[in-house]
């Protein structure tokens, strides 16, 4: 029994470890005051609070644009921390002119998802990791800075978090200034704040680089939990799809140690052997305001999405294992792909099977 309860708590402990990095990453991805904006605004005084938004004396933070409940009210939508634009405003520079983002603002929900073996992130795969997406913006175009003033957007970082006294920017919901947070020691910080040991900071001694890499592991912590509905066995349960798999006793998610791409082949066999599908009613999501199941349509699109039919008509399976395939595989393909010359090619293939 006591081996029991020791395991219950270290589980618990750790999910309360994970819990806090999560929640002090939610401030941090609402805060606006990393953001050029704020900077200039605020000459100095980080303890103050400037509206939301892109326009001059206005600050700007991760959920200025990736939105989730702030248009609530006056549309009744919620969102997936996108927006519905179809490029997103961004702060006017002078130096470049420019005033839009080059896409849209995509949903986060599900990058962390354990069956997203690629995290490269940004719809080019400009970055390898999503993790890259925290500093890149905290000092990049979309909080209003340019090229050269990365240093001045980190230094920004930093002041923020050694001067935050709490009063702002849901401070007072999660633990007061960010240096109390930070230190995790203090009694009254709530115990799914406090930070684990092994991550606590005294940001007073503390490197300016060792700040940056709390911040940015607390917001990459958030992002990664942003995920859909799951089971008690991590299974996603939500969706039609979802529970059709459930209902036809189909595989749901890799084995311990089945790469994406193993389980996506066992789907389809899987898939291939089954007879008399049950099928799911539909039902009203209210979120989404229509209705959704799983029925004989669902069933002819999934047999031309997995290529089941002899037609030849889905390609997407192919599609999909070709993206599933490592990230350098994909750009000698790329690479191939772009190569006008017949023998160039024939030589990038075999320099590739070399290396991969
Ligand atoms: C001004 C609007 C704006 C702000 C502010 C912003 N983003 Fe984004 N975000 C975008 C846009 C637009 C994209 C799509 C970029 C692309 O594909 O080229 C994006 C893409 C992403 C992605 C990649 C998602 C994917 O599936 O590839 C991540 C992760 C992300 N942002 C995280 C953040 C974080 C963290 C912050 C704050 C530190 C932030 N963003 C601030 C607009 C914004």
């Amino acid at each position: 029994m006591k081996w029991l309860l020791c395991i219950v708590f270290i589980y618990s402990s750790s999910l309360l470890a994970q819990e806090s990095l999560e929640l002090i990453g939610e401030r941090l991805f609402r805060d606006g005051r990393f953001s050029k904006n704020f900077y200039d605004a605020s000459l100095g005084q980080i303890n103050q609070e400037l509206p939301s938004g892109v326009n001059l004396g206005q600050s700007v933070s991760c959920f200025s644009c990736h939105r989730l409940d702030q248009d609530f009210t006056d549309s009744g939508r919620m969102r997936g921390y996108n927006d519905d634009l179809a490029i997103t405003p961004i702060p006017y520079r002078l130096e470049d002119g420019r005033t839009h983002t080059f896409r849209n603002t995509p949903s986060l929900i599900g990058i962390g998802s354990r069956f997203t073996q690629n995290r490269f992130s940004h719809f080019d795969g400009e970055m390898d990791d999503h993790k890259q997406t925290v500093l890149g913006n905290f000092t990049g175009r979309n909080m209003g800075w340019i090229k050269s003033e990365k240093n001045l957007a980190l230094k920004q970082i930093v002041k923020v978090i050694k001067e935050d006294n709490g009063d702002f920017y849901l401070g007072g919901e999660f633990g007061g200034a960010y240096s109390k947070v930070f230190l995790g020691v203090d009694p009254e910080i709530p115990e799914n704040i406090r930070l684990p040991r092994e991550n606590r900071l005294d940001v007073f001694s503390a490197s300016d680089e060792d700040i940056i890499k709390l911040v940015e592991k607390c917001v990459d912590s958030y992002m990664n939990g942003l995920d859909f509905s799951k089971d008690e066995n991590l299974n996603y349960e939500g969706s039609p799809y979802d529970q059709f798999l459930k209902v036809n006793s189909l595989p749901m998610s890799p084995l311990d140690g089945e790469n994406i791409n193993d389980y996506t082949i066992r789907l389809r066999n899987a898939l291939s052997r089954l007879d008399s599908p049950r099928f799911i009613a539909k039902k009203y999501f209210n979120s989404h305001q229509r209705e959704f199941g799983f029925n004989e349509k669902e069933w002819e699109g999934l047999k031309k999405f997995f290529n089941l039919q002899s037609s030849g008509n889905g390609q997407c399976f192919n599609f999909i294992i070709l993206v599933l395939l490592k990230w350098n595989t994909m750009k000698v393909l790329v690479m191939v792909h772009l190569i006008k010359s017949i023998s160039l090619k024939i030589l990038v293939i075999k320099a590739g099977l070399t290396f991969f």
